[in-house]
């Protein structure tokens, strides 16, 4: 199992909408077949590895780190709890079942009905872990949410004069730009493209993700950058109105705030399965109050903020000491204005 573990990481993003799934298949203590899901729409882990174990997959035990799957309308490859029983093996050890409620357990009945041993939670914490987004997505209908957040020694997100760039430095930077090439869409609220005028790009480290916008009174500035960016911004409004240069989708607000569990399912319907959320602390809070997030990056830089207008002359502490005292973090060290 630990091996069809380590083949489903591989598919990496390609494999979504859909699981990574990786198949091993036994025989007398020898593996005869092996192979994962590489990406939506391709062959599925099972069929891969019973097309390389040809006839020894007869009798053989199939390892998948996901339940098989069943027919269904709308499926796009061949069932492969049918093919595994079609090949005659003997007993199928799934890590977890599939939360897909098309699947559900049926794709382990219709092997058990075929005369086919069936097993499931082995290693399923694992498998779980590495199918967060798609579980998700089947459970919620939302996307796996990682807050990133860049603050200043003194507990602040911007600066006196409301701006936030610079609060790190390049390396700090070119790891969230990997963040955002990592995940399919970016959200921030309205608060932050007043003041910063973000592109929400990924600035060359991969993809760019798809601009998102909360801003329920639609009051996006004709001249933003993100409306000049490489991809076209999603903008969630409680107003219907036109944005040239953007789409506009209308979303229910409560006390001037956006219902954040139709955003995020209406994310997920277009695909969207990891949403990074880049603030500011306004829609942080939402998320966090709601309980919205699976993941956090802050960056702590050590400059402090509420000493300045600008973030880039903000004075720092100079050679700060970080230690670890228990639970917590202590920084300190001497301050130069
Ligand atoms: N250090 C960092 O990591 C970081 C990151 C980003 C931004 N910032 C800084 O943070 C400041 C902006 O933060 P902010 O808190 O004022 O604004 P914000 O969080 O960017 O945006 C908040 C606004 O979004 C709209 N909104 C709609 N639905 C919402 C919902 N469900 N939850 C929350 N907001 C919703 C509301 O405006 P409407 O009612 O008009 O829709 C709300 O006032 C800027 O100074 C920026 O430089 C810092």
């Amino acid at each position: 199992m630990r091996r069809a573990l380590a083949l489903a990481a591989r598919a990496g993003r390609r494999a979504w909408p859909n699981p990574k799934v990786g198949c091993v298949l036994v025989k007398n203590g020898r593996i005869v077949g092996e192979g994962w899901h590489r990406r939506a729409g391709g062959p599925h882990a099972e069929a891969l590895a019973l097309r390389m174990a040809g006839a020894g997959a007869r009798g053989a035990t199939a390892y998948v780190s996901l339940e098989p799957c069943r027919a269904h309308p709308g499926k796009r490859t061949p069932p492969c709890a049918d093919t595994l029983a079609a090949a005659g093996v003997a007993r199928v050890v799934a890590a977890m079942r599939d939360p897909n409620p098309k699947v559900a357990g049926r794709g382990l009945g219709l092997l058990r009905r075929a005369g086919v041993r069936t097993e499931t939670g082995l290693l399923r914490r694992q498998a779980q872990a590495l199918n967060g987004p798609f579980l998700l997505r089947m459970r919620e209908k939302r996307p796996w949410i990682i807050l990133k957040s860049a603050l200043s020694l003194d507990g602040r997100a911007f600066a006196n004069g409301g701006a936030s760039r610079w609060i790190t430095g390049p390396r700090a930077r070119r790891l969230a730009h990997r963040l955002r090439a990592g995940c399919d869409a970016v959200l921030v609220g309205i608060g932050t493209v007043l003041a910063d005028d973000p592109s929400l790009t990924a600035h060359g480290a991969g993809p760019n993700p798809l601009p998102v916008v909360l801003d329920a009174r639609l009051r996006l500035p004709r001249g933003a950058r993100l409306l000049r960016g490489p991809r076209k911004p999603l903008i969630f409004s409680a107003k219907a109105g036109r944005l040239a240069g953007a789409e506009v989708a209308r979303a229910p607000a409560r006390g001037g705030l956006l219902n954040l569990r139709a955003v995020l399912c209406e994310l997920s319907r277009r695909g969207v399965g990891t949403l990074l959320v880049e603030g500011g602390p306004t829609v942080h809070a939402s998320f966090l109050s709601a309980g919205l997030a699976d993941e956090l990056y802050a960056f702590l830089s050590p400059k402090l903020l509420a000493a300045a207008r600008d973030p880039n002359a903000a004075p720092r502490l100079s050679r700060p000491r970080l230690s670890r005292l228990g639970p917590d973090f202590l920084f300190c060290g001497k301050l130069r204005f």
